[in-house]
């Protein structure tokens, strides 16, 4: 069997996968929520992620006694910053994903290769990314302003699955498509970027080895083992970030498949045969999990989130099918109620972080189950965004597969296919990311001979939602009203 595991931010959670590519068994730890001393800020303490992996892997393996497990795959939510000493202890709390303090080490980049759009045009020609608060690099940039006593202390920097890595093998790694999310690799060439980092003022030897995904890079220590039950030896694949393990996992492999995800964030995922860059780095473009392969992806980052927001703050004596049972019975469109979604500010296509959420088009009409509506309408709209952009651009998509939250009731299902405007597939099982991670570890321990043969295995469509063309009509209108919220509110404040 193969073991993958997803260090999520809300958790971490362990499968165990046989050699037909099928789930077995799963088991999850919750995290500490993360932190948030000032607004916008996001911490989280990387001991704990290490501790819910311990429970993690320990409870899965207990679900299938006598298991043996060929190799381990790791995934995780990306771009955190984890910095270490020169004996491996963490230095401070890791700045995570959505972290939004870092604007202003973004302008100093951008300032460094010349300022405004021709210092964000360089940047992407050397990662094929500007730099955007979420970025590992400017976390780092942030804490050399801010704690110099700590940056100066540092001498390993990590993603926080590669601390996960680390503490179950000793190996400082990382795999080229989440280090293409720390904006200090040269995505064009899967290697890292010298001239980045001299730039940045990071030394080169704080990076880790590269691998490609599927590649074995560590061994279970002893000292783990006897932690976590996993044999000493067992072999590490160096895995991916939860999009692009996430992609491996719906068998996003192909240039022209697509995904569209919605999680606690939302993503627009798809495969291509090259490196394609936004030229006004809406996108991100990064190394696919697949060796030799890209994928660019627009990112939503309150997608799952509005609807426990709504949840939370207007109807907390509902469960989420009490909502949307409700939202099933109001009209397409909401009755002209629009939901901009962004609580976290927002990166595609706007990459502002001062961006807030928004319902437009209220009236004395107007219930609880409108808003649920209009939300999970509101963010199917922020994902065509990204559609929009790929049509731009030129980026195929040849089909697409849902897939997260967004994926598991009909209602956001028909509201997406319809929004979007392409047939939507929906798999039997769709195990997210840490069931990628452990079809990469297959592919890396000889399980099967490349990912394209691993998702075969694996992966199969349970039902393919045709868009309707008198709903599509009535959502490209509200599209159209969607698309104007950000600009015309852009802004006000209370
Ligand atoms: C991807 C991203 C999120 C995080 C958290 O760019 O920021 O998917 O990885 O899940």
């Amino acid at each position: 069997m193969f073991l993958g595991m997803d260090v999520g931010t809300g958790g971490t959670r362990a499968v165990l996968v046989d050699e037909k590519g099928q789930l077995v068994a799963s088991a999850s730890s919750e995290h500490e929520p993360f932190r948030t001393p000032h607004p916008g800020w996001a911490e989280q303490d990387p001991e704990d992620w290490w501790r819910a992996a311990r429970e993690a892997i320990r409870e899965v393996l207990a679900a299938v006694p006598g298991a043996r497990v060929d190799a381990v795959g790791l995934t995780g939510q990306m771009h955190g910053a984890v910095m270490l000493d020169k004996d491996g202890k963490v230095l401070r709390p890791s700045l995570i994903w959505c972290d939004q303090r870092t604007q202003p080490q973004c302008d100093w980049l951008h300032d460094q290769f010349g300022g405004g759009q021709i210092g964000r045009e360089k940047l992407i020609e050397l990662t094929a990314n500007p730099a955007l608060p979420n970025f590992t690099l400017t976390k780092l940039l942030w804490v050399k302003e801010h704690e110099p006593e700590i940056f100066a202390r540092i001498a390993h920097i990590l993603c926080p699955k590669d601390y996960v890595r680390y503490r179950l093998a000793g190996t400082y790694a990382m795999d080229v498509q989440e280090a293409s999310g720390t904006l200090l690799l040269d995505v064009a060439h899967r290697r890292w970027s010298k001239e980045v980092a001299k730039v940045a003022g990071i030394p080169e030897s704080w990076l880790p080895e590269l691998y490609e995904s599927p590649e074995i890079c560590a061994k279970i220590s002893e000292e783990t083992a006897g932690l976590t039950g996993l044999k000493a030896g067992t072999p590490v694949a160096a895995g991916a970030g939860d999009q692009g393990a996430g992609a491996v996992g719906m068998g996003i492999l192909e240039p022209g498949s697509v995904s569209a995800t919605i999680g606690t964030s939302g993503v627009v995922f798809a495969a291509t045969a090259a490196p394609t860059r936004d030229p006004l780095g809406r996108l991100h473009t990064f190394c696919h999990a697949v060796p030799g392969r890209w994928h660019v992806m627009g990112v939503t980052q309150a997608a799952g989130l509005s609807l426990r927001w709504l949840r939370e703050t207007l109807a907390p004596d509902q469960s989420y099918d009490q909502l949307t049972a409700g939202a099933a019975k109001i009209p397409a469109g909401s009755d002209g109620v629009l939901w901009a979604p962004y609580l976290l500010g927002e990166r595609t296509p706007h990459l502002d972080p001062t961006a807030t959420a928004a319902f437009v088009g209220i009236t004395a009409t107007t219930t609880r189950a409108h808003f649920t509506r209009a939300v999970l309408e509101g963010v199917a709209y922020s994902l065509k965004d990204t559609f929009t952009l790929f049509s731009e651009l030129g980026i195929p998509v040849k089909g697409v597969r849902l897939g997260g939250g967004g994926a598991r009731g009909p209602l956001w299902r028909e509201i997406q296919a319809n929004i979007y405007g392409y047939p939507c597939e929906r798999l039997t099982a769709e195990e997210g990311g840490a069931f990628g991670a452990a079809l990469m570890a297959g592919v890396g321990a000889g399980g099967w001979r490349d990912l394209e043969a691993a998702c075969a295995a694996g992966i199969t469509v349970a039902e393919t939602i045709q868009p309707e063309p008198v709903t599509f009509r009535r959502y490209a209108e509200g599209y159209v009203g969607y698309r104007r919220v950000y600009a015309a509110l852009k802004g006000i404040k209370g």
